[in-house]
């Protein structure tokens, strides 16, 4: 194959950054931006042209995609159930994103364009989710995902782009961000439990998900830049086997640690989908997907790389903008803060 430029946005994210490492061993370039809302400094692959820019900023993002054969929008605030109290902040950095991501790269006559969408896109059908029905999402999240999917669409179509959609869920794995406390429950648990501290469960731990290890994923991520059957195609792109709950996952994550387990629970949060999975026969056909790495395989590998960065304190560092009854405690009272972290807190405030 000839090489080929490649522009990625979110390349210091956890999709981004496994994906350019993926195309920089096949020998081509990696061009790609990130705003450091998320994500981290270090997950940037050594040989990627990085540039730390946010998508929103449209004219340099322009720039900084001149020559790009290829684009992968991989940024996103991929906060599903924080869109439901900061909806400004969340469908900014995925309506607003996308759509400069979009416009930018048909300014540059990039030949195709492969977005993230999101499960949440499917919201209340019922499961397993296929790629022909018509989505229904529920919360802002998924809302703005199917926005940015119809906006990809139109343009790409208008103006003679290829575009490709692809659905990934409930992906886990090294470089995904575990010390924020809005998303990412296996690396929240992980990065709890190896400070001896009980995770914090929504509702009753019975929500059943699907994970997936991201190197099955890297793949027919990969493959859709350049497969022919892919276009104008949306995929889901993961497993549709071995579920487990919540109250299941935090088991074995205590198991593989050796940790004495008593899961504190918490309300539920508002939208949130008891069980959410969808078919992977597609993506088995058009991109050969294979989920190969078991649960228990990729949280161990997930284990060694959260002990070797080291446990972390966890970071508030996005506003809620609605702050009611319905806000989930964890997040309104800042329950994730270690509980000396607490108590200075309250001490400064006395003072
Ligand atoms: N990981 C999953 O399980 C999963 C599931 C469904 C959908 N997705 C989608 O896949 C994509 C990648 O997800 P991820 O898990 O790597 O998330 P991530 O948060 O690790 O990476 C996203 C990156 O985008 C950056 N970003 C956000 N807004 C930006 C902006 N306006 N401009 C520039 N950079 C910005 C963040 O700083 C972050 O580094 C996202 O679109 C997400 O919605 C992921």
């Amino acid at each position: 194959m000839t090489k080929q430029r490649i522009f990625i946005s979110g390349v210091a994210g956890f999709l981004g950054s496994h994906l350019a490492d993926a195309f920089l061993a096949d020998g081509h370039e990696v061009v790609g931006n990130d705003s450091m809302i998320g994500g981290y400094y270090d997950n940037v692959p050594a040989g990627v042209d990085f540039h730390e820019v946010d998508c929103n900023e449209f004219d340099r993002l322009k720039e900084i995609m001149q020559g790009a054969d290829i684009v992968y929008h991989c940024a996103a605030t991929a906060y599903e159930g924080l869109s439901v109290f900061s909806p400004h902040l969340v469908t900014q950095n995925i309506v607003g994103a996308s759509t400069a991501m979009v416009s930018a790269a048909i300014a540059n006559k990039c030949r195709r364009f492969v977005m993230c969408s999101s499960m949440a896109r499917y919201g209340t059908n019922p499961v397993p989710f296929t790629e022909d029905m018509t989505p229904k999402p529920q919360d802002p999240y998924g809302i703005g995902k199917y926005a940015a999917e119809q906006i990809l669409q139109n343009l790409a179509e208008t103006h003679g782009m290829e575009w490709v959609v692809a659905v990934p869920h409930n992906i886990i794995g090294p470089r995904q961000k575990y010390d924020d406390p809005y998303r990412n429950v296996a690396s929240i648990f992980i990065n709890l439990m190896l400070q001896g501290r009980q995770p914090y469960i929504y509702g009753d731990g019975n929500q059943m998900r699907c994970f997936s290890f991201v190197s099955d994923d890297i793949a027919p991520l990969k493959k859709m830049a350049f497969e022919q059957s892919a276009v104008g195609q949306v995929i889901n792109i993961g497993p549709d086997d071995e579920f487990v709950t919540i109250n299941e996952l935090a088991v074995i994550i205590a198991r593989l640690l050796n940790f004495d387990l008593e899961s504190k629970y918490t309300g539920g949060r508002p939208q949130e989908v008891m069980l959410a999975n969808c078919s992977a026969d597609k993506a088995r056909r058009l991109l050969g997907f294979e989920a190969k790495v078991k649960l228990e395989q990729g949280l161990l590998e997930m284990i060694d790389y959260i002990r070797t960065r080291g446990p972390r304190p966890f970071t508030y560092h996005l506003d809620l903008e609605i702050l009611n009854e319905k806000t989930p405690e964890t997040w309104a009272k800042h329950l994730f803060l270690s509980q000396e972290r607490t108590e200075a807190a309250k001490f400064l405030k006395a003072a």
